[in-house]
């Protein structure tokens, strides 16, 4: 069985300051029953992650960075590594965001650069794909998400893919409080295994975790997880809410 996966994507949206108050908030409400079940992220802003490494030390909850860039060290000002990241408390890295990708111009070639690195220096790239609205009203959403999976993973070994997690995270759903309907988002999950399943083949692609993301609240988890291939969430406005974030987990310690 897949251990469920959560992701509080807390973008630029708190301070050194609030990300400590929201971090303890949290630590305190996260109980055993909900990390035996879960594993809990959060992805903070960057510079955050020292103090979110202080505050979550000895939790079992753990840290992500939000971005990376795909070199070691250079003239590439602005930007950070993955073994930067890995310095301050991260384990997991977000790879290829929609806001990354739309706000920020990245591409697949340099996400699946981004895949690499991260991979190469050890942290877990959760891979983000999903379609805008226009892409879903044409009935592409199959080809965009598939097309995305496939460059961001190219070249990438068979044997590596099964610790990659995978977010499912359509455009129009991210922020909008438009949601997909659970059995929709099912199909594009099992749609996402199979063609892992081309990839690394299938017993590698059973283990791979593909979590949903896209308004998701603590009225709306249940329903994304009561689904067969729906392995955690990604949630962005509700993880800033401590009350909101815990209910999403305690609905992951279910299972149906
Ligand atoms: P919202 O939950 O605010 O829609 O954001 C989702 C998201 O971007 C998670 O990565």
């Amino acid at each position: 069985m897949r251990r469920r996966f959560f992701l509080a994507n807390w973008k630029m949206n708190v301070t050194v300051r609030e990300a400590r108050v929201l971090a303890a908030a949290l630590r305190d409400r996260i109980d055993a029953v909900i990390l035996q079940a879960c594993e809990v992220v959060i992805a903070p802003p960057m510079l955050a992650m020292p103090t979110l490494a202080q505050e979550l030390a000895g939790s079992r909850i753990a840290i992500a960075g939000a971005n990376m860039y795909c070199e070691d060290k250079g003239p590439f000002t602005g930007e950070v590594s993955a073994s930067m990241l890995k310095e301050v408390g991260a384990s997991y890295v977000l790879i290829g965001h929609s806001e990354r990708r739309d706000l920020f111009h990245e591409d697949d070639g340099l996400i699946n650069r981004k895949l690499k690195a991260a991979l190469r220096d050890g942290l877990t790239p959760v891979l983000c794909v999903g379609e805008h609205a226009d892409e879903r009203d044409a009935g592409r959403v199959l080809e965009v998400v598939l097309g995305q999976l496939q460059r961001g993973l190219d070249e990438i070994d068979g044997s590596r893919l099964a610790q990659v997690v995978v977010a499912y995270e359509p455009v129009w759903a991210v922020g909008t409080g438009r949601t997909a309907q659970p059995q929709a988002a099912e199909l594009v999950h099992g749609s996402i295994r199979s063609g892992l399943g081309d990839l690394c083949g299938r017993n590698a692609a059973r283990r791979v975790r593909i979590v949903y993301g896209g308004s998701v609240t603590p009225t709306n988890a249940a329903a994304y997880l009561s689904q067969p291939d729906i392995d955690g969430l990604m949630v962005g406005a509700a993880s800033l809410d401590p009350d909101s974030f815990v209910q999403i987990l305690k609905a992951g310690t279910v299972r149906t």
